[in-house]
């Protein structure tokens, strides 16, 4: 097995990130904190500061209630413990509903984060959004396919891609999100063939997550892809760890000595 023991030296940049297309698969990881930002530093060439955390941190049951106040402070944090990744603010539900509200509160992520960019969930209905993003310098990031922002709406999360209508239909949106003037788009929940058609039919880069091998970058949810996340896992999802375990028997052995008056022993103590 190999593993990439290879550090990112540079800062990544949106100029960086366009230009990995066709060269190097792109990697994206979420990171809600700090801590964790910290720990992926110099690994990954971009952080998505997802809108997921308002259900793997707040235990939410999906992501629609989180908003612009809790983006904003958890973006801070990550900004805080890295430095060389792209940082990407997710746009949470509501927050971009109008041109002049995207631009009011993505004008708020520039003013009051070192965030790089933003991700708006959405395809052409999205694209003059987009657009009056770029336009005003603000960097987008799209995101395609399943939307969960859209859970309520569609009536669940549903693979998409599965036929050629749809597939035509998610080019036609990857298109005019690029047209837009977006720098990359999330490729989500889609068939493996759609996800290829929409790569080889925009020339920003792709990151899937659910999409197959042939997108220009993958991302994962931290506390999926380390185990931390139990209750449930799509199948997407590969655990490179089993965090939950490994916290749960550290804990069980902490509480253990507690209470045999094993810790603090003399190694610990003043
Ligand atoms: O919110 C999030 O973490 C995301 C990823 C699933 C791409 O949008």
């Amino acid at each position: 097995m190999s593993i990439q023991t290879e550090k990112i030296a540079k800062k990544v940049t949106v100029s960086t990130i366009r230009n990995m297309k066709g060269k190097e698969p792109i990697t994206m990881v979420t990171a809600y904190d700090a801590l964790f930002a910290n720990l992926f530093d110099g690994s990954v060439e971009m952080i998505l500061v997802g809108d997921s955390l308002n259900m793997s941190f707040s235990g939410k049951a999906d992501t629609l209630s989180a908003n612009m106040e809790l983006m904003i402070y958890h973006t801070k944090a990550v900004c805080m413990g890295a430095k060389l990744p792209l940082i990407v603010l997710d746009m949470p539900f509501g927050a971009y509903m109008t041109k002049s509200l995207a631009l009011k509160n993505a004008t708020r992520v520039y003013r009051e984060t070192d965030a790089h960019a933003v991700k708006i969930e959405g395809g052409k209905e999205r694209a003059e959004i987009i657009k009056t993003l770029t336009d005003a310098s603000v960097a987008v990031m799209g995101h395609i396919g399943l939307m969960p922002q859209y859970v309520r709406s569609e009536g669940g999360y549903k693979v998409r891609g599965k036929d050629q209508e749809d597939i035509d239909r998610l080019v036609e949106d990857a298109k005019a999100i690029e047209k837009a003037g977006a720098f990359a788009i999330v490729v989500e929940g889609v068939k493996a063939e759609a996800a290829q058609a929409i790569t080889e039919a925009v020339s920003i880069p792709t990151i899937g997550i659910g999409a197959g091998v042939s997108t220009d970058g993958q991302v994962l949810v931290w506390s999926d892809m380390f185990g931390f996340f139990e209750d449930f896992k799509p199948k997407f999802v590969k655990q490179y760890m089993n965090g939950g375990k490994l916290i749960r028997d550290a804990l069980g052995n902490f509480v253990d000595e507690v209470k045999n008056r094993k810790f603090p022993s003399d190694e610990f103590t003043y």
